[in-house]
């Protein structure tokens, strides 16, 4: 039994492409629905990966049939995964979703709106997977968001994407001021000398906001992938699953106490 939550929804966003995005939302929620809680996981991107990652392929309803028919609930569009996991599937016309909501008042809270709505039964925590870029899917996850869990691989090309995502957050965080931001390294292959020693500079520059484990590069995770199976399942052994395991208990305490791991100052004033 886990007790109740500080902090319930997250959402796992990089402005960049191919970072490792939906395969942290997938192990996390996984991850967490392991753990005693029970999981909704959200998929906000109409490329669907994470549906997929689930293997369900052409859902019925998706977030834009509940936006586009009055007869269409939120609650219609929650398949329930074998594993416990509860899913909000995407498909590619989830990209309507951002005319379908135009001109409507606060329309970026609008799936803020839908999971306040839920009754508690539904969730203990949700799993938002975003888009990459900044377009209206991924406003919605953000607004809906208390933490967003950013993985990156420090390499040149995931620090131009980490330094487009503080400016992307900074905007959000006027409309949600208490949003979290915790910085996860992915893809961290010790082989390499750039990767290490990059890594070793975002630990220093991103002191408090970046966790302590960091994911491996690993051919399981794609493996995993290409079974449709949780990386638990695939390779319960292997250093990525080890690796997400240590990152769900990590996420597991943010979640419980609303606060960053390194967040002394607060610890101490509460
Ligand atoms: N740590 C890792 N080691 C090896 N392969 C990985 C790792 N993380 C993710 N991958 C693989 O990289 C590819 C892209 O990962 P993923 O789909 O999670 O990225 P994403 O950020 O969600 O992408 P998008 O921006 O398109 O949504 C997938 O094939 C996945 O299996
Ligand atoms: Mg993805």
């Amino acid at each position: 039994m886990v007790d109740s939550l500080a902090i319930r929804n997250v959402a796992v966003f990089n402005t960049k492409g191919g970072e490792g995005k939906t395969t942290t939302a997938h192990a996390l929620a996984e991850g967490l629905q392991r753990s005693g809680l029970q999981v909704l996981a959200v998929d906000m991107d109409p490329q669907a990966n994470l549906t997929t990652r689930w293997d369900i392929e052409n859902p019925e309803v998706t977030l834009f049939e509940v936006v586009q028919h009055q007869n269409v609930t939120f609650g219609n569009a929650i398949i329930e995964l074998p594993g416990g996991v509860r899913l909000i599937p995407s498909a590619s016309r989830v990209n309507g979703l951002s005319a379908a909501l135009y001109g409507q008042p606060g329309a970026e809270r609008w799936l803020r709106r839908q999971l306040a709505s839920l009754p508690p039964s539904v969730a203990d925590v949700v799993v938002i997977d975003l888009p990459p870029g900044r377009d209206m899917c991924g406003a919605l996850g953000i607004a809906a968001a208390q933490l967003i869990l950013a993985p990156t691989e420090p390499c040149p090309m995931g620090k131009m994407g980490l330094d487009q995502l503080f400016p992307t957050l900074g905007e959000a965080m006027q409309d949600n001021p208490g949003l979290l931001l915790w910085v996860v390294p992915v893809r961290i292959d010790r082989r390499t000398r750039l990767i290490p020693a990059m890594l070793r500079d975002y630990r220093k520059a991103l002191a408090g906001r970046i966790s302590a484990v960091d994911i491996p590069v690993a051919i399981a995770l794609k493996e995993a992938d290409g079974e449709r199976l949780p990386i638990y399942d695939y390779a319960p052994r292997s250093k990525a699953a080890e690796a997400y395991e240590a990152m769900t208990a990590e996420v597991l305490g943010i979640l419980l106490t609303g606060r960053l791991p390194g967040d002394t100052a607060a610890k101490a004033e509460a």
